[in-house]
């Protein structure tokens, strides 16, 4: 508990182009609920290599993503902003924690067994143990709350798992976090297979709305987005095209899907795809405006990013020190 206020930690990779499912689905939640908080937004880089990256490329996409917090609101004098590989601690409780957690354990990870029969070329020991390294993050700031998407549920549990066995070898030294689901627009489907999540690696780009899209090509993709039988606007389990596009108009208008039903009651599919095309835009344009101008301030980002990772490292070094001393490392010697 710091400043009265608990703990909130999240993170996101900067691999792909983001999506609206990623403005939507978490940055638009963290914004929302980060002044009741002490927050970290970590742009986790370390995870990324899992996967082979180019390197250039990964350092753009890392510095982009760190911007996009900044840009969606979230005010860096208040939140911790900060990129993973500048806190050499979660390495380090990484290791730590990687001697008590099972192979077990991370031989049922989903995305483990996904992402290995999609690289089955490069099926490292890294990929098989990033759910510890998520939870080093985590349980390095003593997390109390940790928003993420249905996808990451599991390694959320497995987080509160390792952070439950250690307390009961060594006490209370792990803060024991407790997941936060989002509410409207937590998922967003593609528009092109709504029985998928909206993805930043869907091969068919017309699946997925980027969030640096322009406002044509934004209002094309709804245009082409895939609808249902019915014809008409109405928010029903069987009509998994329209569900998601007014899951999508809800997120962006702050309007409900009954509110949305009557608007559009007795007019086609065509209407609200422009509908939703626009709202999104509207959501979108002042988002891209934010981001070009904090990309252009190469010094305000780069305090930002000092100055944030000097606050990350000061917070970890805390669980850290306390961590080495319960499980038997020695301090260096005064002198
Ligand atoms: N694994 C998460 C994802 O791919 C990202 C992540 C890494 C994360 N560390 C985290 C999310 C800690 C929440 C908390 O979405």
């Amino acid at each position: 508990m710091l400043d009265g206020k608990k703990t909130l930690f999240s993170g996101m990779q900067a691999t792909g182009n983001l999506t609206l499912g990623n403005y939507l689905g978490a940055l638009k939640n963290w914004v929302t609920i980060s002044d009741e908080y002490q927050t970290f937004f970590s742009v986790v880089d370390m995870h990324s290599i899992t996967v082979r990256q180019d390197p250039a490329e990964l350092r753009k996409r890392a510095r982009a993503l760190l911007t996009l917090y900044i840009a969606a609101g979230l005010d860096p004098e208040k939140n911790c902003i900060y990129y993973q590989s500048h806190v050499s601690g979660h390495a380090e409780l990484a290791w730590i924690l990687n001697c008590f957690t099972y192979m077990g354990e991370l031989n049922r990870m989903t995305q483990f067994k996904d992402k290995a029969a999609k690289h089955a070329d490069n099926i490292n020991a890294g990929l098989f143990t990033y759910p510890v390294l998520m939870a080093a993050d985590i349980l390095l700031y003593q997390a109390d709350v940790v928003p993420v998407g249905i996808d990451q549920m599991q390694h959320l549990e497995l987080t509160r798992d390792i952070a439950i066995r250690f307390n009961n070898i060594y006490g209370d030294v792990f803060t024991v976090p407790e997941a936060y689901i989002g509410k409207s627009g937590a998922r967003v489907m593609s528009l092109q297979d709504p029985a998928k999540k909206m993805s930043k690696s869907d091969e068919n780009p017309n699946g997925s709305i980027y969030l640096m899209d322009d406002p044509d090509t934004v209002m094309r993709k709804f245009k082409r987005a895939v609808t249902d039988s019915e014809a008409c606007v109405r928010y029903c389990d069987g009509q998994p095209g329209i569900h998601n596009l007014i899951d999508i108009y809800c997120a962006c208008t702050g309007k409900t899907p009954q509110e949305t039903e009557a608007e559009f009651d007795g007019r086609g599919y065509g209407d609200f795809k422009g509908a939703v095309g626009e709202a999104v835009v509207s959501v979108l344009k002042p988002l891209q405006a934010r981001f070009a101008d904090l990309s252009k301030n190469k010094d305000y980002l780069d305090g930002v990013i000092r100055e944030n990772a000097r606050k990350a490292q000061y917070f970890s070094a805390k669980t850290l020190r306390k961590v080495q001393k319960k499980v038997g490392f020695p301090e260096i010697p005064r002198g």
